[in-house]
Order: structure tokens, then C-alpha cells, then sequence
């Protein structure tokens, strides 16, 4: 495993200890908790035909128990993580959904080739690849031939934006064209993002033989912290996420 890799699982470990600390929130979330209204909307062709979704970083596992309400057959998680991956398997097994965690690397997940109809990702996942063409060439290996590649994420320009709750400003101290930087807030505090713009992400996964169908931007950030720090760069104006679906 790549040195920066290696200690960002570190801290990812670390982070991951929320997900046991909270334990019953997150149980609660992923027996109510619901995907965005425009996934579901993206989705509601695939998730019609009861797929097999396989989950690059899984994390909490929270989209997981959401995915199987919406109509998937079986979820197979993937997250380096072993806190949150034993964490989100004994919430799948509590609420009796069929959903199960496999504790490996992204890029090299280990499921057999073609075995997916869908592989879902995102909200916080990109940023922590070092290897983006190496990423979508297992997305496609996964991917049974007509099956689809689904990313919800932070849009490649957030790390731009400060969170002055005035006006949204741009920090000196960041470029759209860096290839990483430190997180200097949770739950990543400490660990290299590395950045990948909309130009590469979409070469990526079309340089890894998938089509693309779907790419949409939107105001609306995935996530928001939990004390209600409002940034003015979360009010309308600016991108914050994205959507992209793309199909083998
Ligand atoms: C911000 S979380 C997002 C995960 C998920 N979307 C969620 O909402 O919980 C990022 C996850 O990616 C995992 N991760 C980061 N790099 C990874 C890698 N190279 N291989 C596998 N998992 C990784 C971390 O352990 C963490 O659980």
C-alpha cells in the first residue's frame, strides 16, 4: 500500500471510532434514513431491476440499508476500515439487512470480475484515491457488461471555498488545479486529500471504458456540519456537489 495511503488509513481508523461511539444514531439512521431525492431519482431505473450493488468505501454503511430499501437485492460494502466496516455489518445484521462488509482496498476490491450491477460511491470518497484511473479500471472490472457506475460527491471545487458565514471567499491557500492537500477539518483532520477535478474524473471513467450519461452540479452540499455552521458558499451561488452516472 502507498506510504500517504497507509497513514490515511491510520486516521480513518481513528475517525471510524465515531461510528461505534454513535452507535445507535447510525443504527436508527440506517434503519429510517433515506438516499438524496435526486439519487433515488437517477437510480429508480437500475434499483427497479433488484441489483447487486457492490459499495467502494462504505463507510458507516448507512446508503447501504437505504440502497436495499430502494430495491436492491444484496449491498457487498468495501471500506479499508475495519472499525467501520465491522461497525456497519453489525448494524446490517441487526436490522436483519442484506448487506455485507469486506474490509480491503480501493482500487483492488475483491469481488470477481463483472459480479456488479451497480457500483455506488461517493460522499467523501474520491479525495481519498490516489489513483484515479487505477479507481475507475476496478469500478469497470466490477461492472457486469450494461451495468452502472454511480458517484454522489463533493464537487472538485469545495476545497476552494472558505466558511465565512458573510460572504463565500476563495482561500488563498488552495488551487482547483493542486493534485492534494491537507484536511484541516473532520473527520479527515490531518490526512491528505488528494484533488481531482471534474476534466479528470470524467476522463477516468471514460478512459476505463464506461459511458457516461448522467453529470449534473449542485448548490446543495452532501453533507453539513453537525453544529450548524452555515458557510456562505453553501447559500446558492457556488457548486458544492455533483452526480455522475455512467454505465459499462
Ligand atoms: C467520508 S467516508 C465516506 C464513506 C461513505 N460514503 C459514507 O457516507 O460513510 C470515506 C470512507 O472511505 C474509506 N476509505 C478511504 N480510502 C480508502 C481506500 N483507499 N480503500 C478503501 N476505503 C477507503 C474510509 O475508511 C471511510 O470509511
Amino acid at each position: 500500500m502507498d506510504e500517504r495511503v497507509a497513514a490515511n488509513r491510520v486516521v480513518w481508523e481513528q475517525a471510524s471510532a465515531k461510528h461505534v461511539r454513535e452507535y445507535d444514531e447510525l443504527l436508527a439512521q440506517a434503519r429510517d434514513g433515506e438516499l438524496f431525492p435526486r439519487e433515488v431519482s437517477l437510480l429508480a431505473p437500475v434499483l427497479a431491476d433488484g441489483p447487486l450493488v457492490v459499495h467502494f468505501q462504505s463507510g458507516h454503511g448507512v446508503d447501504d440499508t437505504a440502497l436495499v430499501r430502494a430495491g436492491a437485492r444484496q449491498v457487498v460494502g468495501v471500506d479499508y476500515s475495519s472499525v467501520a466496516a465491522t461497525a456497519a455489518q453489525r448494524r446490517a445484521v441487526d436490522l436483519g439487512s442484506p448487506c455485507r462488509y469486506l474490509v480491503a482496498e480501493v482500487p483492488g476490491v475483491p469481488v470477481r470480475d463483472g459480479c456488479a450491477d451497480l457500483v455506488y460511491t461517493g460522499k467523501g470518497a474520491l479525495i481519498w484515491m490516489r489513483d484515479l484511473d487505477a479507481w475507475a479500471r476496478d469500478a469497470a472490472r466490477v461492472l457486469r457488461p450494461g451495468g452502472s457506475l454511480f458517484v454522489y460527491e463533493a464537487h472538485p471545487a469545495v476545497p476552494l471555498w472558505s466558511w465565512d458565514a458573510d460572504e463565500p471567499r476563495i482561500r488563498a491557500d488552495r488551487s482547483y488545479f493542486a493534485d492534494s492537500h491537507v484536511n484541516d477539518s473532520f473527520p479527515g483532520n490531518g490526512a491528505r486529500e488528494w484533488q481531482w477535478n471534474l476534466g479528470q474524473i470524467v476522463t477516468a471513467i471514460t478512459q476505463a471504458g464506461l459511458r457516461l450519461d448522467v453529470l449534473e452540479e449542485y448548490a446543495e452540499p452532501f453533507w453539513r456540519p453537525a453544529d450548524g455552521t452555515a458557510a456562505a458558499a453553501w447559500s446558492g451561488r457556488l457548486p458544492n456537489a455533483y452526480a455522475l452516472l455512467a454505465h459499462k
